[in-house]
This record gives C-alpha cells, sequence and structure tokens, in this order.
C-alpha cells in the first residue's frame, strides 16, 4: 500500500535532510550507555561502539540514561508489584523453580495489584525449560455459551457499552486452571506451597502505598456501582496510603483452591459464588460454563531475527504472528537506523502497520477460524512487505474515531538458578476489568469480551478495529495482544525474559524494548527508559511519549506524511530481565509500579 499523494520535490529534500540531522540529542549530563557484554559479539565490536553513542535520549525526555538495573547472581522476579515478586523470590529460596515463582507471583498479584492481577481472568505463560523444553500455556477467557454475534449492539444497531462494563462484559475465567495446569506439569510444589505467599497478603494484608491509593482512587467509576466498594472504598474514601487492606474474602477463595485445586473454583463453593453473582446481575456465565473452561498447552511461535531465537505466544494471542512479521520486516534494513532516529521511527511505523493490518483483519481463535500462520511468520511474506515500505513517504490507513482508553493487564518474568524460565501475561482487560466484584469470592471479573470484535469494523477500547475472524462465538477466545515472550542468544542460551501490559501497545514496546537490546546495545535499563513508539494500522498515527521525539524528528516525520500524536501516558508497561555475564538483570516498567527482585 504506497501514499498515493503526491509531494513536492522541496518538501522531499527538505524531508530528507531533517533525515540525516535528526539524530538523538545527547543528554546534557554524562551519559554513557553501557553495552551488555553478555549479547555483543566480536562482528559487531564497531558498531557497539556506535550504537552506544546513538543510544542517548532526547533533551527533554522524562528519564536519565545509565541508571542501574536491580542484579542477581542466581534468579530474579519482576512484576508490577513488590510484594508479588518478593512472592515469587520466597518460593525460589525454597527450593521451588520458576514454574512454581510465576504461579506464587500470578497468585500474590491477584491480593496486590488487583487492577489487573486476577483470579477473575485469564492469560498466557511462555515457557523455557532449562533443558531447551519451550512451551505456551493459553488460559484465555472463553465467550460463555448463552454468548452471541450481535450481543452488544442494540435495536438501532448501535455498539452499547456493555462489552466493558457490568454482568455481560466478562468470558469465562481462565486464570485458576491455568495456573494450576502450569504448576502441575513444571512446578515442583504443590499449590498449598506456592499460593502460601498470596494467602498470607490476603489474610493478613499489605501496606497500602500512594501508588496503589492512587489506582484504587481512579477506579471509582468501575468500582463503586458493585461489592467491592466495602473493600476498596472503606467509609466512601479509596484505601490510604499507609493503611493496611485486608482481604478476607479473597483469602478464604484462595485458601480454597489452595486446599481443593482448580475444581473448588470451576465445580465448587466459587463457583456457586460466582454464578450467584452472575444471576444477580443479569449475567450469562452458568456452571456448565465454568466446568467446560480448559487451558490450552500450544506450540511457541519460533522465529528468528539476526541469529536470535524469539519463543511468542500463538493464537489466540496475536502478539506472537504480530512480533514476529514486524520483526522479519525490520530484518530486512538490518542493521537498523539508530533508535530515535528518523528513520527509525519510519521503519518502525511502516512495519507494525503491515503487521498490525494482517493483525485486525487475519487473526482469531484457532479453534474456530483457519489462521494463515505460516505465510504471516515467513521470511519470504516479510520480504513482499519490506519491498513495499517507501522509504520516503508514510502509507496510509483509513481513519476513524477511537474511544477513550482505560485500561490494566499485567506481565510478569521469572528466572530461577537452574535457567527455567517463565514469561506470564495476564489480565482483566480493563483496570479492575468489569467493575463487578464476586460476593463472598472477593474477587473482579474480566471484561475480556470486548476484546472480540463486537461489531466488526468498529473500533474497540483499544482503536483496534477487527474483523469477523475474531467476532463473538460460545465457546470461542477473544484475540488477544499478549506477548509474553522468551528470547535466546545466537547460541541458543536464554537471553531475555519480556512482555508487557497495554493493548496493543503490549506488542509493539515488547518487541522495542527486545530491539534496544539485541540491535541498539543498551542495557536493559536503557532499553526500558527509551522512549517508545507505537502504530497499529488503524487509527492511522503514529503515536509517541511527550518528548520522546525531538521536535525537528517530528516535523522530519510529517513531511514524510507520517501523522504524529502524542501518547496520553506512557506506552505500555513491560516487565523485563536480561542475562549478563555475572547473572541477571531485571527492570520493572519506569513508568508504573512495580519490584524487581533476586537474590
Ligand atoms: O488481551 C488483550 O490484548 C487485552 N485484553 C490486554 C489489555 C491490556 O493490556 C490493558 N492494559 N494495560
Amino acid at each position: 500500500m504506497r501514499d498515493s499523494l503526491h509531494r513536492s520535490r522541496a518538501a522531499l529534500l527538505a524531508a530528507l535532510l531533517l533525515v540525516a540531522a535528526c539524530r538523538p540529542q545527547p543528554a546534557a549530563a554524562p551519559s554513557p550507555v553501557g553495552v551488555p557484554s553478555a549479547i555483543v559479539e566480536p562482528r559487531d565490536a564497531t558498531r557497539v561502539a556506535q550504537a552506544a553513542a546513538d543510544a542517548a535520549f532526547p533533551s527533554g525526555w522524562r528519564f536519565p540514561v545509565g541508571v542501574k538495573a536491580t542484579e542477581s547472581e542466581h534468579a530474579m522476579v519482576v512484576s508490577n508489584s513488590h510484594f508479588a515478586s518478593e512472592a515469587g523470590v520466597e518460593i525460589l529460596k525454597a527450593g521451588g523453580n520458576a514454574i512454581d515463582a510465576a504461579v506464587a507471583t500470578g497468585f500474590a498479584l491477584a491480593v496486590t495489584y488487583p487492577n489487573a492481577g486476577n483470579i477473575g481472568g485469564g492469560g498466557f505463560m511462555n515457557i523455557r525449560m532449562a533443558d531447551g523444553r519451550a512451551m505456551t500455556l493459553d488460559y484465555r477467557e472463553m465467550a460463555p455459551a448463552a454468548s452471541s454475534r450481535d450481543m452488544y449492539v442494540d435495536a438501532n444497531g448501535k455498539l452499547t457499552d456493555k462489552s466493558t462494563f457490568g454482568y455481560l462484559a466478562s468470558g469465562v475465567p481462565g486464570s485458576v486452571a491455568g495456573m494450576s495446569e502450569a504448576l502441575k506439569k513444571y512446578g515442583s510444589m504443590t499449590l498449598a506451597q506456592v499460593m502460601a505467599p498470596a494467602i498470607r497478603l490476603a489474610e493478613q494484608g499489605f501496606m497500602v502505598d500512594s501508588q496503589f491509593s492512587r489506582s484504587i482512587a481512579s477506579g471509582r467509576h468501575d468500582i463503586t456501582p458493585f461489592e467491592g466498594k466495602a473493600v476498596f472504598f472503606p467509609g466512601g474514601e479509596a484505601v490510604k496510603s499507609g493503611t493496611r487492606l485486608v482481604q478476607p474474602d479473597l483469602a478464604r477463595t484462595l485458601k480454597l483452591i489452595a486446599e481443593n485445586g482448580p475444581k473448588a473454583f470451576y465445580e465448587g463453593p466459587i463457583a456457586d459464588s460466582l454464578v450467584a453473582e452472575e444471576k444477580r446481575g443479569g449475567g450469562i456465565i452458568t456452571k456448565e460454563d465454568l466446568r467446560h473452561y480448559k487451558p490450552e498447552w500450544r506450540t511457541p511461535i519460533r522465529s528468528t531475527y539476526r541469529g536470535y531465537t524469539l519463543l511468542a505466544m500463538p493464537p489466540s494471542s496475536s502478539g506472537g504472528i504480530t512480533m514476529t512479521e514486524t520483526m522479519n520486516i525490520l530484518e530486512n534494513f538490518a542493521p537498523l537506523p539508530p533508535a530515535g532516529s528518523v528513520k527509525y521511527a519510519h521503519l518502525l511505523a511502516e512495519s507494525f502497520r503491515r503487521a498490525f493490518m494482517d493483525r485486525n483483519s487475519k487473526l482469531g481463535d484457532p479453534a474456530f477460524v483457519k489462521v494463515p500462520l505460516d505465510r504471516l511468520t515467513s521470511k519470504s511474506y516479510a520480504k513482499t512487505l519490506a519491498a513495499q515500505i517507501d522509504l520516503n513517504h508514510a502509507s496510509k490507513s483509513p481513519a476513524f474515531d477511537t474511544k477513550a482508553e482505560r485500561t490494566q493487564t499485567t506481565h510478569y518474568s521469572v528466572v530461577d538458578a537452574m535457567g527455567n524460565a517463565v514469561a506470564t501475561t495476564t489480565t482483566l482487560n480493563g483496570s479492575f476489568g468489569s467493575g463487578v466484584w464476586v460476593r463472598g469470592g472477593g474477587f473482579f471479573m474480566n471484561n475480556e469480551m470486548d476484546d472480540f470484535a463486537a461489531q466488526p469494523g468498529t473500533p474497540n477500547m483499544y482503536g483496534l478495529v477487527q474483523g469477523e475472524q475474531n467476532a463473538i462465538k460460545p465457546g470461542k477466545r477473544m484475540l488477544s495482544a499478549m506477548d509474553p515472550t522468551i528470547v535466546l542468544d545466537p547460541q541458543g542460551k536464554l537471553l531475555m525474559v519480556a512482555g508487557a501490559a497495554g493493548g496493543p501497545t503490549i506488542i509493539t514496546a515488547t518487541m522495542e524494548v527486545i530491539l534496544n537490546v539485541i540491535e541498539h546495545h543498551m542495557t536493559l535499563a536503557d532499553a526500558m527508559r527509551a522512549p517508545r513508539l507505537h502504530h497499529q494500522s488503524l487509527p492511522d498515527t503514529l503515536r509517541y511519549e511527550a518528548n520522546g521525539l525531538s521536535a525537528a524528528t517530528l516535523d522530519s516525520l510529517r513531511a514524510m506524511g507520517h501523522a504524529v500524536a502524542p501518547n496520553r501516558g506512557g506506552l505500555a508497561n513491560v516487565n523485563s530481565i536480561l542475562r549478563v555475564p555475572g547473572g541477571w538483570h531485571g527492570v520493572n516498567e519506569p513508568r508504573s509500579a512495580g519490584g524487581a527482585v533476586g537474590y
């Protein structure tokens, strides 16, 4: 797809001159950009020196370069909650492996990060064992049996907000089944052992900090119409910083799961509470739906980028295919222009645009639609797409209005002392999901139904326009963008574990952090702090973080035909780990709450 607009030669010349002139500005303070020697190959020595110089952030950018990562010798857990990362490390120190620790972290997040951590949602886990075995677990929610294609469209053909808010917005939750299944297959401990920290955090409480309090306050609109109000808004106010938050209902629920396994959730007393709550509010999830829920083991998408191997999430997530397709396109232009340059931004935008066009139209739950996985992830297809990119002009996609975003997901990365690795992303979709809080159960329900194309061709809450492949059908999994990823170095050794929250920006941000390390030779701390860009084909806008691109760079991109717009707030929420010669670097998202804990 090419831009059909005619441009004057003068505008083109100006753009080209700016392309050359608009390299990232060095930060005012001395800013040595470290080179992670674990990944430096001898053939790259000259480029490494160049990349280190080029990777300085633009002046005015919110983060400095050269900040230290959390360092550890043996193992690392990085998540959006310090308490949850500590829970994972507690299990590792007690002799657990990365899978034990990941499950401990996941359950702890349901307690200490309730806007996204969950037992009422779903997710994806990407596992690589130290012996080289690699597998992924899909525990995405499923559409209830009573769902239907047009259930969110009113009599006038207008899309309602019922896919995002309230009782009808939830898919059948997969988290408890998924985490239990992963533990059973690849863990070494019992549910009771790995859930002990989460139960303790729910039963004895944890100290609320200002970030937690603010995030609860921002959820007032969604939480207070339902029963979670009493827990999170005692006396009408959001739980205050410095107070202890105890969640007795959730503690009881977690204990039931720890003692009786996932059956307690899908068939036992928790299922009873969940279905009773649904009935009270006009929801459609039944005990049958819960009983039929099953997580699916799937083969990871394995791709290469300049000798590195990426293990990523296959459908029902679009994460792996979209990232692979983009990386394959970019490989045709490698070595890539410096991070922060106009050329780099243009190439990223054009590659993302093409991969997202395929994502939005061709992907869906593989149990229901035929996904052209081999073609979309092939090098030859990427070569065709790369050949369509005009290095001087932006392509065009039709425009439309997007809806406001108000979202939360959470990603956590784990490595253990044996070299096993787990990347997990889990979500309720929106912050606090549908808002519905299961009475007696003590947890929020997801609003994942909005990830379906509730009305094919109409944008969802992320502005994603998707097609029939992702239309609602009973028992179908809604297409996700979650992208928990594991990267191996050219020798096949574990190098990185990464993933993100942020709807479609999950894919672009995860990939940009990986590229910052393997292509731009940044330290992990700098790779995480570097400004991010996002393009998802529709809306046809290159989004950037405020002050992440210089005014001159933005002018150049506009001259090339890109619509550019600052993102409201940061782009995505990444939690990642990198192997370094002395052990591990862990970095939780500097744009958000979290903790990297190792030993
Ligand atoms: O599965 C998906 O793609 C979305 N439900 C993810 C939502 C998300 O990342 C919101 N985050 N901040």
